[in-house]
Parts: structure tokens; C-alpha cells; sequence
């Protein structure tokens, strides 16, 4: 039988740990459905999450949550400890803002992305992410994947440091690799 998103989240939790759990305050970024951020927060409850998004297609509400243009953050300087966007930036019509954004309310900005395999189809790419999204009741058309050298490219734009990079293992039929980075 195949694991729900849950508890594929619970497995994963291990892989970020070491730079999750010393954090006191998380700002998710793009939160959808908010279900990966909720799991965290459940299994780290010494930490005060923050969720923000553009539009609310949360199916879990306990954490507190606004809307916001996607360009300015409403919070303070160095509010948080720390910053997600978790598959966030390739729905972003303006990722280096969103990044630089990101960095501007944190000290630390956490980014998982995923890069296609380089024989993969766009096409199906496209509608296996648009499909994804419907499945959990976000109508977004916009998907610009990144690989691995763009995604850095907009990282160094926006004056970002790779601290760590660890690969997120992927059990979908999707043509693609899974990425969590630290940056600062
Ligand atoms: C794939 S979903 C996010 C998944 C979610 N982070 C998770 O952990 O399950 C991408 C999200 O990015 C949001 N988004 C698009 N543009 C954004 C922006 N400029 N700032 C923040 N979120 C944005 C969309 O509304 C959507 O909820």
C-alpha cells in the first residue's frame, strides 16, 4: 500500500532535522495546502510557524496564515529564523523577488525544488504538476521548472549562499530529482 503525503513527510523529517530543530520561528512561504507544514509543526512544537501565500487552498488551518501580492513579505527584518519555499519558486512570477524577499524576513532560507531529468517530457511534466495541484484544489497555471544550474544562477542573483544541498528521495512516477537547500 502506498504512504500517504503525511506520512511520506514524517519519513523525511529526518533528512532536515539537523537544521530544523534548533530553529525558534519558520516562515512557510507558498503554503498551498499547508498539509508539509502542519506535519512539521506537530513534530516540532517548541518552533513558531508562520504560513503566508497569494491565494488560500489550505486543507489544514491550525497555524496562523495570510494572504499576501506575492512581491513584499509583511513581516519585519529578520523576523524569523528561518524561511521554506517548498516547490514554491517555480510557481512564483517573480522568484528573485520572492527570494530576496525570503532572505530579507530570515537569517536562513530552506528551498526544496525538484529539476527534471534531462530526457523528460514538458508536456507531461506540466500536466502530472497542473493535475497535482488540482488534486489538492489549487488551480495555478504556472510551472517553471528549474535544473540545477538555473536554480543556482537565480540563487547567486539574489546573493545567496548554498550552505547544504541534500537530495530528498523520490518514490513518484515523475521524471524528476528532489532538492533540499540551505541557504544564507
Ligand atoms: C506547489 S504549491 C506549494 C506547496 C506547499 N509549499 C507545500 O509544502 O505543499 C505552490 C504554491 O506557491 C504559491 N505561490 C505562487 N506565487 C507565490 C508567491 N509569489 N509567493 C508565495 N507563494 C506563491 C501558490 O499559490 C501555491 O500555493
Amino acid at each position: 500500500m502506498s504512504k500517504s503525503l503525511e506520512e511520506v513527510i514524517i519519513d523525511l523529517v529526518e533528512l532536515f532535522r539537523p537544521h530544523i530543530e534548533s530553529l525558534n520561528s519558520v516562515l512557510d512561504i507558498g503554503t498551498g495546502s499547508s498539509i508539509p507544514i502542519h506535519v512539521f509543526a506537530e513534530i516540532f512544537p517548541q518552533i513558531r510557524f508562520m504560513t503566508i501565500d497569494v491565494t488560500d487552498a489550505r486543507q489544514r488551518k491550525k497555524l496562523p496564515f495570510v494572504i499576501y501580492d506575492g512581491i513584499s513579505i509583511p513581516f519585519d527584518d529578520l523576523e524569523f529564523e528561518g524561511s521554506v519555499l517548498n516547490e514554491t519558486l517555480h510557481h512564483c512570477e517573480e522568484p528573485e523577488l520572492v527570494l530576496l524577499e525570503a532572505r530579507r524576513v530570515a537569517k536562513s532560507v530552506f528551498v526544496i525544488e525538484h529539476f527534471p531529468s534531462p530526457d523528460a517530457s514538458f508536456s507531461e511534466l506540466y500536466e502530472t504538476e497542473i493535475y497535482a495541484l488540482l488534486n489538492f484544489g489549487m488551480n495555478f497555471p504556472l510551472y517553471n521548472p528549474y535544473t540545477e544550474d538555473s536554480l543556482l544562477n537565480l540563487f547567486e542573483k539574489s546573493r545567496l549562499k548554498v550552505l547544504d544541498r541534500i537530495e530528498i528521495p523520490y518514490y513518484g512516477k515523475r521524471e524528476i530529482k528532489k532538492y533540499f537547500y540551505k541557504l544564507e
